[in-house]
């Protein structure tokens, strides 16, 4: 009994283990630290292909296949023209008077649309994303052939950046406030009112979008279905572990019982388990059938 449960749940964890990783896999295959690397690396590889980058200017990094749907830029920037003037290129207004540290002759700004991909690799639970994920970050690129590229940190000492969503795509029927969300490199979002219409504003480099908040019924209803599947899947497979093991039982139990006739037979035969008596040539049982027949004789048995 003990082992038939301990295989059902074996059974039973070892396909949803099974169902977890397949699922899980598809979701989490790049971090966001992995998909900013590789933004950065393709935004180098367009300088890099151009014999003299010109300081100032927008240039748009090609992205392999796999990240069709996906748009990177990048442009090259003094550090005192970039204290001066800041930079307004892509969705992003970078006011002046922004320190970028540790010092640096000359820094790039990366910056990232994240496009359809946007709900793949961004999630704010509660709420939809209206517009695609839009990011920007500052690189050092004193040395563009430099085998490490660092990254900047910014100190913002006058106006904060806005940012411009050209695409709002509201959902059908919704009309709840659209908010700002600005997702933190710890993986928290911070949700803000905006500022003016299709317009929010940010305190450091990062990643930012539109939200809405969805309709409180429709999250329930996704994971009662999910709730739903896991349990069909634990009991479908449950049982068939259950059947499974049930015939094994049975083949067990049939062989033990044959072995058992077996061994009661060559017992029996080799006179190990029972008293017997001779009576005659015919072996019998021992005494105790002998002793108890006077009492069911006399008939005052209580
Ligand atoms: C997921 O990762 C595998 C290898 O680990 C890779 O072949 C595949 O292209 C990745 N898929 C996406 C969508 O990034
Ligand atoms: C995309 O394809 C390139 C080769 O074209 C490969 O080096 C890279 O790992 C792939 N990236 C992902 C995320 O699958
Ligand atoms: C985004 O669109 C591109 C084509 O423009 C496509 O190859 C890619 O699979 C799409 N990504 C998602 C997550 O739908
Ligand atoms: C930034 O550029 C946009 C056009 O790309 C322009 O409409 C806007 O006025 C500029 N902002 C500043 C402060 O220069
Ligand atoms: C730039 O980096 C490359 C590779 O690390 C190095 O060989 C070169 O000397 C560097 N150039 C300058 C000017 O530091
Ligand atoms: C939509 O907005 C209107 C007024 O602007 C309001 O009366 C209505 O209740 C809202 N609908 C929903 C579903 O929030």
């Amino acid at each position: 009994m003990g082992s038939k449960r301990r295989w059902y749940f074996i059974w039973v964890i070892c396909c949803l283990c099974l169902f977890i990783s397949s699922s899980g896999q598809a979701l989490n295959n790049l971090t966001h630290d992995d998909l900013d690397d590789l933004f950065q690396d393709y935004a180098f590889k367009a300088f890099k292909a151009l014999v003299r980058p010109r300081t100032g200017k927008l240039y748009n990094a090609a992205l392999p296949v796999n990240l069709s749907g996906m748009e990177a830029s990048v442009v090259r920037l003094r550090r005192g023209s970039f204290w001066v003037r800041g930079a307004n290129f892509s969705t992003f207004h970078i006011p002046p008077r922004i320190i970028p540290l540790p010092y640096v002759k000359r820094l790039a700004i990366v910056y990232q649309n994240l496009g359809n991909w946007s709900s793949y690799y961004y999630r704010v639970p509660g709420y939809a994303l209206v517009a695609p994920v839009v990011g920007f970050m500052v690189y050092d690129a004193s040395n563009l052939s430099a085998t490490s590229i660092t990254k900047l940190s910014l100190s913002l000492r006058g106006d904060p950046i806005s940012i411009r969503f050209p695409q709002v795509v509201l959902p059908e029927g919704s009309n709840s406030t659209i908010r700002c969300a600005t997702f933190s490199e710890d993986g928290s979002v911070l949700l803000s009112e905006m500022t003016l219409p299709s317009e929010c504003l940010g305190h450091d480099q990062g990643h930012f979008s539109l939200v809405v908040s969805v309709p409180p019924i429709a999250v329930p209803l996704k994971r009662k279905v999910k709730l739903w599947k896991w349990w069909a899947i634990g009991f479908g497979s449950g049982f068939i572990g259950l059947v499974l093991v049930g015939l094994v039982g049975i083949v067990a139990l049939t062989f033990v019982k044959k072995n058992k006739f077996g061994e009661m037979e060559r017992r029996a035969s080799e006179g190990e388990a029972f008293d017997t008596v001779w009576i005659g040539t015919s072996k019998m049982p021992s005494a105790r059938v002998i002793r108890t027949q006077p009492v069911l004789e006399n008939g005052d048995a209580p």
